[in-house]
């Protein structure tokens, strides 16, 4: 994202930036939510301590419930990829600021790289295989697919979920708004054109419109 981007931030109230935060970000896995954190000593802050060994985490992914076993230092995109298989969301720099990596936790687009799973307990978590398929395809994937909007396609399934969520709280973008909204993404193919078309397609397409 750019400098200008950045201060538009607080104006426009909806860039990707101001909503890519990752609900918990490194840090100690402090928070209280399963048997094992109630029973876990205290901190003298008061802050409960889990780990590092193996902890109960249950995660609801695509409206369905995962029971796994995971060390609190986990984060929800290896949780997804290497113990759960859903591998929609891609590692590529691992350090929140690709995109590549992006979930919708309770609405809002996330970086699964850099979200602890532990944090994520709770929570409505969704992927791109929970929204559209191959068969079935979400008017944002088809937008996609339309305007030739991926090259190798590694961002791709990010910038998908990203505009997605954009969506669902933006119905009726400028191509400055989807330029802003997803400037937490990034393509090194330089797929831009095509995506943020892209975008104001599904756009209308979502709110019932044609595409042109
Ligand atoms: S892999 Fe998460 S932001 Fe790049
Ligand atoms: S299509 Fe290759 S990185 Fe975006």
């Amino acid at each position: 994202m750019s400098q200008n981007e950045s201060n538009n931030e607080g104006k426009k109230g909806f860039s990707r930036r101001s909503f890519l935060h990752g609900v918990g970000i490194g840090g100690g896995a402090a928070v209280g939510l399963s048997k094992e954190l109630l029973a876990a000593p205290q901190t003298g802050s008061g802050a409960r301590v889990v780990g590092p060994g193996p902890v109960r985490v249950s995660l609801k992914i695509n409206g369905r419930v995962h029971n796994l076993e995971i060390e609190p230092r986990v984060t929800l995109l290896d949780a997804l990829r290497n113990r759960l298989d859903i591998t929609g969301a891609k590692k590529v720099c691992d350090r929140a600021t690709c995109g590549a990596c992006t979930a919708i936790i309770n609405g809002r687009a996330v970086y699964s790289c850099t979200t602890l799973a532990i944090d994520a307990q709770g929570k409505d978590i969704q992927t791109i295989e929970g929204f559209t398929t191959p068969a079935k395809m979400h008017a944002v994937s088809a937008a996609f697919v339309e305007n030739d909007a991926q090259q190798c396609g590694f961002c791709t399934p990010g910038f998908v979920v990203a505009a997605k969520a954009f969506l669902d709280r933006h119905a009726n973008p400028t191509m400055a708004d989807v330029n802003r909204g997803l400037g937490g993404n990034l393509c090194r193919c330089g797929t831009y054109i095509g995506v943020r078309q892209a975008v104001l397609d599904a756009a209308r397409e979502m709110r019932g419109g044609r595409r042109a």
